[in-house]
């Protein structure tokens, strides 16, 4: 970052200044350390510009050939790590065009007309951000496809469902991973849905108002790959919903994340013994050599809290804002940035640890057999055989008591220990006892049988196939 003690006579807004800007002022104002990260967004929307410019017949084609020729240059000088950024210049609008300028002489002069760096600045986040938004939907198709292998693989594998974190019915494994997928899928809606609406070209609202010069604004958009024009100048410079929308949609999909991260805590844990993570996703301890610590969940699982931070940063910077354009919208890049890194990280790790974790299918099935997981099959069977369902409730509240005293479950009582609670009790209710005849029996649309289970991954696949 070069910074020239003379650069103040060089400002590209010095005109009415009679002294230069404190140093300390233009350090503090400057943006280009952290918006220089949408330099490859900027030049698009410039290179349409004087296209768009060219074709209304403000600038010549000579004019508007240097400035495509000038800016290659500069895209290739960025794209190799060779530009000079300079704090000086403040922010990545103005070192690009600069140098563009410093290239071609006047005709980079030129570029700025009818634009202003706040209809520019709205254009390049919704640039970046859109392309942004595209890189997360893959992740999570790729998430999500690894959960659909993982739900296959273990489609009839028992295990507890918890509510309280107590046992409460048995489920599949291949189940639990198809809820997360369903997260997933609305999480990558959210996402979709936000990229659509802020699919909008802001280019034209020049500093507020519009432009006195006679632009082609569908031209621009179609150029950009923008749905149409933004409909108010107003607007479209001030407000950043969009970004709010997507750090809206990020804080949910962190807590999904975090949701799935407990769990595996919980499941890798000695306790509960459910899974092994691999062992290149865990680390070890400095002082303890026993440990393999579930630190990529418990990272993502972590890293929420910024992300919910940085939505609350967007909602206060716009807050009470006035229209139009305000400085304090400079303020968004950093939480919008620091979230799809976040966003982006947190999704690729999972997405590389899922299809790797292994189930412990028999300590699974002995946690499901504790709790009397089957207790409401029991009362199911007895409304089958005519009891209401409350009567049955308290029927089985009685053997479960009974199961308590004894330290059996209710599949390991016999039949006449069953029986004293109702004689409507036959043989037949060993079959519904078992675990595995407990999933069998919900068998519906979104029921945890394995046959469902292996619809349900079968419609995923469809799902995620766009
Ligand atoms: N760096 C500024 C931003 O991020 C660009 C727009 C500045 N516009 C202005 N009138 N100061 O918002």
């Amino acid at each position: 970052m070069s910074q020239d003690p003379n650069q103040d006579k060089d400002k590209l807004w010095g005109g009415r200044f009679s002294e230069p800007t404190d140093a300390f002022v233009e350090k503090f104002t400057a943006s280009v350390t952290f918006d220089q990260r949408m330099a490859l967004q900027d030049i698009a929307g410039s290179r349409v510009h004087a296209r768009m410019l060219t074709k209304v017949g403000v600038l010549s084609q000579q004019d508007c050939d240097d400035i495509q020729r000038g800016l290659n240059e500069v895209e290739a000088e960025i794209s190799s790590g060779q530009f000079e950024w300079s704090v000086g210049l403040e922010d990545v609008h103005m070192n690009i065009e600069a140098a563009l300028t410093a290239k071609i002489g006047d005709a980079g002069k030129r570029l700025h007309t009818g634009r202003s760096r706040n209809d520019q600045v709205a254009t390049d986040i919704r640039l970046y951000l859109r392309e942004q938004i595209d890189l997360i939907v893959v992740e999570i198709r790729r998430l999500q496809s690894g959960l659909l292998d993982l739900a296959e693989r273990e489609f009839d594998t028992i295990m507890p469902g918890f509510t309280h974190l107590q046992v409460a019915q048995p489920i599949t494994f291949g189940h639990h991973m198809m809820a997360w997928f369903e997260m997933m899928q609305r999480d990558a809606s959210r996402m979709q849905d936000c990229q659509q609406r802020m699919n909008q070209l802001p280019l034209g609202a020049a500093a507020l108002a519009g432009t006195s010069y006679p632009i082609d604004r569908e031209f621009s958009a179609q150029q950009l790959g923008f749905d149409q024009p933004t409909r108010n100048s107003l607007d479209s410079v001030s407000d950043r919903d969009f970004a709010i929308e997507f750090c809206s949609a990020s804080a949910i999909l962190m807590t999904h994340l975090s949701r799935c991260s407990e769990e595996l805590v919980i499941w890798s844990s000695a306790q509960f013994d459910f899974i092994a993570l691999p062992d290149r996703f865990c680390t070890g301890s400095s002082i303890m050599p026993q440990k393999k610590n579930p630190d990529v969940p418990e990272l993502v699982r972590g890293k929420v809290g910024r992300v919910n931070g940085h939505l609350v940063s967007l909602l206060t910077l716009m807050k009470s804002q006035p229209l139009a354009y305000n400085k304090d919208n400079q303020e968004d890049k950093e939480p919008l940035f620091d979230t799809i890194d976040t966003v982006r990280g947190s999704l690729r790790a999972f997405a590389d640890m899922m299809p790797a974790v292994t189930c412990k299918k028999d300590n699974m099935f002995k946690a499901a057999k504790q709790g009397f997981s089957t207790a409401t099959d029991l009362a199911d069977y007895l409304v089958r055989k005519g009891l209401p369902f409350r009567d049955a409730h308290e029927v089985v509240g009685k053997a479960v008591a009974l199961g308590v005293a004894t330290a059996k479950d209710l599949s390991e009582m016999t039949l006449t220990e069953l029986q004293q609670f109702s004689q409507m009790i036959s043989e037949d209710v060993f079959e519904v006892l078992t675990l595995e005849g407990s999933v069998a029996a919900r068998n519906h649309i979104g029921g945890t049988a394995p046959d469902e289970v292996k619809k349900a991954v079968i419609n995923g696949r469809l799902l995620i196939k766009d």
